[in-house]
């Protein structure tokens, strides 16, 4: 099989992981992998059937019930397809967003999904992004990236991105719920957010999108002829 490149990016929450790597994904005719709708995709399963995502025997009674396949349309965009339906909006919300946070720390969880983010990583050049992706998924990732910000400056970012799509968004919950899940991710036993040894950190507190862009192309372009 011809050699595949995996660029790895890392982060907390509302850094503009997403933003960049499918920006990035498209100009270099890359497979963009959402791994963060993966983990929301079990915390949707689970929110059906009533089970808390802090139960741990719940999630390990029920998780067998669940498959979960990763499709593409034609443009491009990544579909969750939970049990056989495409659950892609409605894994989008906040309480979502939380309960996943919670149930990506249970060994079970992350050990179901290690290899459907590998298989994909193996067959396609791709551009994964997450919390483990340089430190556990791929560890020999081609090119590692650390992308943050402040917390203050993801909230603002986050309002802002609801207000424009005509949604309820109030700064001071959005910060919250963001260092909430700081703390979650990066305090969890298994897989923590962390930076990897070899990854590069990239603050985009003052960037904006095209900043990160073209500062994300010098870092790619030491690894990978663009
Ligand atoms: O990237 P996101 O906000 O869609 O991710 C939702 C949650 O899933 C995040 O708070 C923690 C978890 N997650 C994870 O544990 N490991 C990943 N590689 C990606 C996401």
């Amino acid at each position: 099989m011809a050699k595949t490149y995996s660029i790895a990016i890392d982060g907390p929450a509302g850094a503009g992981k997403s933003t960049i790597a499918k920006a990035l994904a498209k100009e270099l005719g890359y497979h963009y992998v959402d791994t963060g709708a993966i983990y929301r995709t079990v915390a949707y399963f689970l929110d059906l059937l009533g089970i808390s995502p802090k139960d741990v025997d719940g999630v390990e009674r029920y998780i067998d019930e669940l498959t979960i396949e990763i499709e593409y349309d034609e443009t491009g965009k990544q579909h969750m397809i939970m049990n056989g339906m495409d659950v892609s909006d409605d894994i989008r919300t906040q309480d979502i967003s939380q309960k996943a946070s919670l149930v990506s720390a249970h060994k079970v969880v992350r050990d179901m999904l290690l290899d459907m983010q590998r298989d994909v990583a193996k067959k396609h050049n791709v551009i994964m992004d997450g919390r483990d992706i340089g430190t556990v998924v791929l560890p020999k990732a081609t090119v590692k990236v650390f992308l943050t910000a402040t917390a203050e400056e993801r909230a603002k970012r986050r309002t802002a991105e609801l207000l424009a799509k005509g949604q309820k968004s109030d700064y001071a919950q959005t910060l919250k719920d963001i260092q909430q899940r700081d703390y979650q991710d990066m305090n969890r036993p298994i897989a923590p957010l962390k930076q990897a040894k070899d990854a590069v950190l990239l603050d985009t507190s003052e960037l904006d999108i095209e900043g990160v862009i073209a500062a994300m192309k010098q870092i790619i372009g030491e690894k990978i002829a663009l």
